[in-house]
């Protein structure tokens, strides 16, 4: 059956911190941040987006009055939910004005929920011919003012639309997926921040790659070089880099020379913008689609990795016509037209973020324009508009 992506798009809040001034502020060596973990800017988040606002921001620009009629599930993969029991998929379906027939709901495991919630879209699909489902992964990364995770923060959204005869991606069906009950990194109800054992976390997801891509290869008979290219969650572009170094030497030269340099184009968003948990890797495969010449009918490989942990290696090929449907100008000018904070400004952002908990106006900023925002909070509920 051909399901898979139809239209993806991100987004990513307007400011951003430049990592060397913040390695200068935390008195390390620059290149430990560009080089060693392989991020020039980090995305920073406004006090006026959440995972509701930046999920809607994702999916406003992409989305029909048609698709508004045919989605019959909307799933919001999250590790940095605003409810411990409403879902944010309820506030996006309102925001979006979908159809009131729908399914809505938010998924957990770190930042693997939203493989699992594309997955789950391509079995729903396949009894209903008509339909669409709408997978949206969002999250503000936060591990604190000069924590050992602050250089592999940030913020962001990705919004796909999964349907029958998509026009970007079919996804196969070989997902192979690995887990294993491991603390590397997790968030204690009532803890604003994650508990994370930074080494082992390091150790976990290279694991986790290798014990899914070899069950992977074993089952479909595949090895690296079926792959044009591999997407891989990317927390900081180092780790994916490390997973694929720990197998590339099973490969043959043209496939190194390959994987290695379409490795690059995939990261090159990330780069720019952080960790957005379940985003990553949606958006790492923005990237590769948006800045590498690939060709119809090549198969990428993905890896999806969620802390704790759950591992997923699954794969999608090329439709006709794919590039097309690609939003490289407005996603190129999204990401260039940001504006650096000084890493005061970052800090404040940061704390005016941990202070919101209830009845708080928030201010539209100068520069919001035709995006979401929380306008303010009231006894608890959260209310958001569209900004003119
Ligand atoms: N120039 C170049 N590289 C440098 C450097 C310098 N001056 N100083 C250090 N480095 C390198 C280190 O060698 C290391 O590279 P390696 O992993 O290839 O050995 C890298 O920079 C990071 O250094 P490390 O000492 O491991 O940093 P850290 O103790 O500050 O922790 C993380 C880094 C990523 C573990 C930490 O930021 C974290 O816990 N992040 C959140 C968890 C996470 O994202 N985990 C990933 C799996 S989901």
């Amino acid at each position: 059956m051909n399901i898979g992506i139809d239209k993806i798009n991100f987004y990513v809040p307007k400011y951003y911190v430049d990592m060397a001034k913040l390695a200068g502020a935390r008195h390390v060596d620059p290149n430990k941040f560009l080089i060693g973990i392989g991020q020039t800017e980090m995305a920073v988040s406004p006090v006026n987006q959440d995972i509701v606002s930046m999920g809607a921001n994702a999916t406003k620009d992409i989305i029909t009055e048609e698709d508004k009629k045919n989605i019959g599930m909307v799933i919001v993969a999250t590790e940095s939910a605003i409810d411990n029991a409403k879902a944010a998929a309820v506030q996006v379906h309102n925001l979006l004005g979908i159809q009131p027939f729908a399914r809505c709901f938010e998924m957990k495991e770190a930042c693997y929920a939203a493989t699992p919630a594309i997955q789950i879209a391509k079995d729903y699909l396949a009894q209903r011919p008509n339909e669409k489902v709408l997978v949206i992964a969002s999250d503000t990364a936060r591990y604190g003012i000069n924590s050992g995770g602050e250089p592999t923060q940030g913020a962001g959204a990705v919004a796909m639309i999964i349907s029958h005869e998509p026009s970007i991606l079919k996804l196969n069906d070989d997902a192979v997926a690995y887990t294993e009950d491991v603390y590397d990194f997790w968030r204690p109800t009532g803890y604003k921040y994650p508990l994370v054992a930074g080494a082992l976390s390091k150790d976990a997801y290279i694991k986790s790659f290798q014990e899914s891509w070899n069950e992977y290869a074993r089952r479909q008979d595949k090895s690296l070089a079926d792959f044009e290219s591999l997407c891989f969650h990317v927390p900081f572009t180092k780790m994916g880099q490390k997973a694929l170094d720990s197998i590339i030497d099973y490969a043959d030269d043209i496939t190194q020379k390959r994987l290695k340099s379409s490795y690059q184009d995939a990261v090159y968003y990330n780069r720019y913008v952080g960790n957005i948990y379940t985003g990553s890797l949606y958006l790492s495969l923005i990237s590769l689609l948006e800045t590498r010449d690939l060709k119809e009918g090549q198969t990428i490989g993905l890896f999806s990795y969620g802390s704790g942990s759950v591992g997923e290696f699954f794969s999608a090929t090329l439709v006709d016509g794919f590039k097309n449907h690609l939003d490289i100008e407005s996603h190129q000018s999204l990401l260039n037209n940001r504006i650096e904070v000084s890493v005061d400004d970052y800090e404040s952002f940061f704390e005016r973020f941990d202070n919101l908990e209830f009845n708080h106006e928030l201010e539209q900023s100068a520069e919001d324009k035709d995006i979401f925002y929380l306008k303010e909070i009231n006894d608890n509920i959260r209310k958001y508009h569209i900004a003119k």
